[in-house]
């Protein structure tokens, strides 16, 4: 199957933290690809701003080092590349003073979608929406775009929501969460709303339990002054599984719009209810061996901070009443394995006395990442003429055997950015989603401070912590394991 390319409007991109290490790997190779695929009329241009005082051959120069470093060369034939830097401007801007900004303002074109990406610390969101409406350079259907971290809590999300909201309408801003770029992550939602034969069953009648893993075999060594400030809850849990989570359980939009989709996801997130300590576990990489331990790659000894952390959810509305959540991530585990595994319950009357052992059950696996696809887990009849013996298969899909590598290896970025030109929050997280997040999250972090909890230990390459898989057996389950 060929993907299907739609050219999106001529447009005007600024990139606010063109230098920066996001830039290099994702925004700027995810753009060479779209124009690549032929998304990206004749007409674009790409302005890169930041700090450094070069000039636009040298950012040029920039960023084909960064195409070469980051897309495979079969993909990046020298003239196509040399065509996409003829896209590319620069302007030095200094985001907290007023250089720059005229000079920015002349680089636009009148009546072309003006998109800025501010891919720089959350503490400039509020200084650049301020220049960029002062300098009469955004107009009322110029689109922001704004990368997470959005907040530490949810006292600074409102403060950088206010900060936006001064100068741009909600409908203009873009608040990305680059797990809602995932293909698998949107074929969630196809999968329940394009289907007759999931949804009947997507309630607690049918459902045991549902588990997300989120795991990474990678530690945080390199970028530990952020992570320690961290920590999986507020790098992952509050945005990224929680965006699962929505999409998992969140009731069926009436249609496929961004407020529709994002009213049913903040429902969801309301509906949270309180979750003890008990059913929380929070863990830390530790090894005296060279294979790392968390408090030499923070530098900080004494780290409370958490490199793992699992916890049970309840969702108290009438879909999901005694079904519970179970989600888990992790740094430096045993793989990089990110999966939605929907356990249903046993039928509710079994013919076959004795014949059932050992048997796991009908399950529905969505792999997000590697290998993405779905698998559906049956009972069936073991073959042969030896009586009736049960037996359990697979019914496996990977998306690469059926669609092409081509279509399901996009990234997320590719696809975000190709929404904001078109004008599409669906796949952007609204403010009110954004501070319901927060307002879940931030009694617990307060709850386990207060404590003064420290994390427990596992062995970087483990599956985490022992106590996670106590959480589990607690009520009768047990984790699916996290790599083969
Ligand atoms: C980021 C987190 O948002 O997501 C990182 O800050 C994490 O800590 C990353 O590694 C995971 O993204 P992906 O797409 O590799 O699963």
């Amino acid at each position: 199957m060929v993907a299907r390319v739609i050219p999106v409007e001529p447009f005007d991109l600024v990139i606010f933290g063109a230098t920066g290490d996001l830039a290099r790997r994702k925004i700027l190779p995810g753009l060479f690809h779209r124009f690549r695929a032929g998304q990206m009329p004749s007409e674009a241009k790409i302005i890169g701003s930041a700090r450094s005082e070069i000039g636009g051959a040298e950012f040029q120069t920039l960023v084909k080092a960064a195409i070469v470093e980051f897309v495979d060369e079969t993909l990046r034939p020298a003239d196509l590349l040399e065509e996409f830097l003829q896209r590319l401007d620069y302007v030095h801007i200094d985001a907290m003073g007023e250089t720059g900004w005229d000079t920015l303002k002349k680089a636009l074109r009148q009546d072309t979608i003006r998109t800025f990406y501010l891919s720089v610390s959350p503490s400039l969101f509020g200084a650049i929406a301020e220049r960029l409406s002062t300098h009469g350079i955004a107009t009322p259907e110029s689109r922001i775009v704004v990368e997470k971290p959005f907040g530490h809590d949810l006292q600074s999300a409102q403060a950088l929501n206010k900060a936006l909201l001064r100068h741009f309408d909600e409908q203009q801003i873009y608040r990305i969460d680059h797990y809602l770029g995932k293909e698998t992550v949107q074929n969630l939602m196809a999968l329940r709303f394009a289907n007759s034969l999931f949804e009947p069953l997507w309630n607690s009648t049918h459902i045991d339990h549902v588990q997300v893993t989120v795991a990474e075999s990678i530690g945080v060594a390199g970028r530990g002054g952020y992570y320690d400030q961290s920590g999986a809850m507020r790098d992952m849990v509050q945005n990224h599984l929680m965006q699962l989570l929505c999409l998992i359980a969140m009731e069926p939009p009436s249609k496929f719009t961004p407020n529709a989709v994002r009213d049913e996801k903040v429902k969801v997130i309301e509906a949270l209810e309180a979750v003890e300590l008990s059913d929380i576990v929070r863990g830390q990489y530790r090894s005296g061996r060279d294979n790392g331990s968390y408090f030499d790659d923070v530098e900080n000894p004494d780290s409370r901070t958490e490199s793992y952390i699992a916890m049970k959810l309840a969702v108290g509305n009438w879909r999901w009443a005694g079904t519970p959540f179970y989600l888990r991530t992790g740094k430096h585990l045993r793989d990089r394995v990110s999966e939605i595994a929907v356990i249903f319950k046993d039928p509710p009357h079994n013919i076959f006395p004795n014949k059932m052992e050992g048997r796991k059950g009908n399950a529905l696996i969505i792999r997000l990442q590697p290998d993405e696809g779905i698998t559906l887990r049956t009972t069936i009849k073991e073959p042969g003429p030896g009586g009736m013996r049960l037996t359990e298969v697979s019914m496996d899909m990977s998306f690469a055997d059926a669609l092409g590598d081509d279509l399901t290896s996009q990234d997320a970025y590719e696809r975000l950015i190709m929404d904001v030109i078109r004008g599409d929050q669906t796949l952007f997280m609204r403010g009110d989603e954004v501070e319901a997040a927060w307002a879940w999250a931030d009694p617990l972090i307060a709850a386990w401070d207060e404590a003064n909890q420290r994390p427990v230990p596992y062995d970087p390459g483990s599956s985490g912590p022992e106590e996670a898989l106590m959480l589990m057996h607690k009520g009768g389950r047990r984790w699916r394991p996290i790599g083969d």
